[in-house]
């Protein structure tokens, strides 16, 4: 465990939380390089190295950064970009481009082309506007596109709505209606400039059940079925996503990856040998799992307002601005106060952020043991879509990244200046 308490404080992969909030200041993302060893290190054991011809990418919409894509290459996985901002980061980081995957469902010319030249290891094309535009850019270029296709597998999925993605009406993927995929499968096996080497799905994220990744799995051997009988060529990849759930209370109950791994495994398995094929490649595409539980954000506590039999609000130097989550998808986090660690709670507070936004509540209902100005608080888990939806509302500053590892710190991102916020602002010449 990453996580102890020692003399009522808590350190973090060795590090005193109280020390690293004096240090790097409040708020700050702490991220815990063992957590990710470890969850790399199951990733290998329970996928990899368990079966043959696999390959993780880390999805690094859930946290990238240039110290993280070092990471995530010497563990051994690769990169799924889906913007010119993110294939720019991991360039920058030196990230081997066949490593990468470019998902996205609206992937702009400018950023197909950025791919294309880079040679990233697969494009993962998500409709059929972007197949054609792909090929004509692959043809100027006279370069080939390793592709596969993001099909919507129309799946019922039992988490928040706004983060579910393979049910039949979903921006993401293409549908599965015969006069769309059909005619986009026989174009991309017919072009010279596209390679088309399998599907991909994503059914949703933060499961505690491998049932949806199941139904898609089917959909998918259907239709790689369908492929092989209709047009004599057979797909060789099945990309299945992520969206593997992580602990943000006690309420969730994450399952190993095993548990999605291994039905999905033998299913592939199974339809190979009854089609006398050789096992498909097949990739998963994690990133809340690699990266949720390895994160913790740190807070200052500030003003504390006791509406007599109402609601005692506590609040804190961050909020919406660095957590988004709980505002967008009433997401559910845990806390301790950093410097009260081994106190008995007893009172129930509501843990409020900064913003001028009456929804910017971080942790509704938590208890706590008595809280004062200045205590540090440490919400758990917040690794994941933490960092990477933060924003500049009200101009709050985007916090700082520390690194941790056995007692070490080391800042990964520099937190926010205000300078940093005026750097693109301009004034015209009459106004000034
Ligand atoms: N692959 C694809 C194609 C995806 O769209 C996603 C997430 C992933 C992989 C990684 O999913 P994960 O393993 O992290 O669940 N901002 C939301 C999550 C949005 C996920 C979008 N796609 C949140 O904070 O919960």
């Amino acid at each position: 465990m990453v996580k102890k308490i020692e003399n009522g404080i808590l350190y973090f992969d060795g590090c005193n939380t109280l020390e690293l909030a004096k240090k790097y200041n409040t708020p700050l993302y702490v991220i815990s390089e063992n957590e990710i060893i470890n969850r790399c290190k199951e990733i290998r054991e329970s996928f990899l190295n368990k079966y043959p011809n696999t390959k993780a990418v880390y999805a690094s919409k859930a946290f990238l950064s240039l110290a993280m894509c070092k990471i995530i290459e010497r563990e051994g996985l690769g990169l799924d970009v889906v913007s010119g901002g993110e294939l720019y980061t991991a360039i920058e980081a030196g990230f081997p481009a066949e490593k990468l995957e470019f998902n996205g469902n609206n992937k702009s010319a400018s950023e197909l082309r950025m791919a294309v030249s880079y040679g990233v290891g697969r494009i993962i094309v998500d409709n059929t506007f972007e197949l054609d535009l792909l090929e004509e850019i692959c043809k100027s270029e006279n370069k080939t596109a390793k592709i596969l296709f993001r099909i919507t597998p129309g799946v019922k999925i039992n988490t928040h709505k706004y983060i579910t993605t393979g049910n039949k009406d979903s921006k993401f993927g293409i549908p599965l209606n015969e006069n769309i995929i059909y005619p986009a499968i026989e174009k991309a096996i017919k072009s010279e400039h596209i390679e088309f080497i399998g599907f991909h799905y994503h059914v949703g994220s933060q499961l505690h059940d491998n049932r949806s990744h199941l139904a898609a799995l089917e959909t998918s051997l259907a239709l790689v079925n369908f492929t092989i009988d209709k047009y004599g060529y057979t797909p060789s990849e099945l990309n299945i996503g992520g969206g593997f759930g992580i602990k943000y209370t006690e309420n969730d109950n994450p399952k190993p990856l095993s548990y999605f791994i291994d039905p999905i495994m033998d299913r592939i398995e199974r339809f190979c040998t009854e089609k006398n094929l050789d096992m498909m490649q097949v990739i998963i595409e994690p990133g809340r799992w690699v990266i949720g539980e390895a994160g913790i954000t740190l807070y200052t506590i500030g003003s504390i307002k006791d509406i007599p039999n109402i609601r005692k609000y506590v609040a804190v130097d961050g909020g919406m601005t660095d957590n988004i989550r709980p505002a967008l998808y009433q997401a559910q986090y845990d806390a301790v106060i950093a410097n009260k660690a081994s106190k008995p709670k007893t009172e129930t507070v509501t843990i409020c952020g900064k913003c001028c936004e009456s929804g910017d509540i971080l942790i509704k209902d938590i208890n706590t043991p008595n809280v004062e100005a200045d205590d540090i608080l440490a919400v758990f888990s917040t690794g994941a879509y933490g960092y990477s939806m933060s924003n500049n509302y009200n101009r709050n500053v985007i916090p700082a990244v520390v690194l941790v590892n056995d007692g070490n710190d080391e800042l990964i991102v520099k937190r926010q200046s205000y300078q940093d916020m005026l750097r693109n602002d301009l004034v015209p010449e009459r106004l000034r």
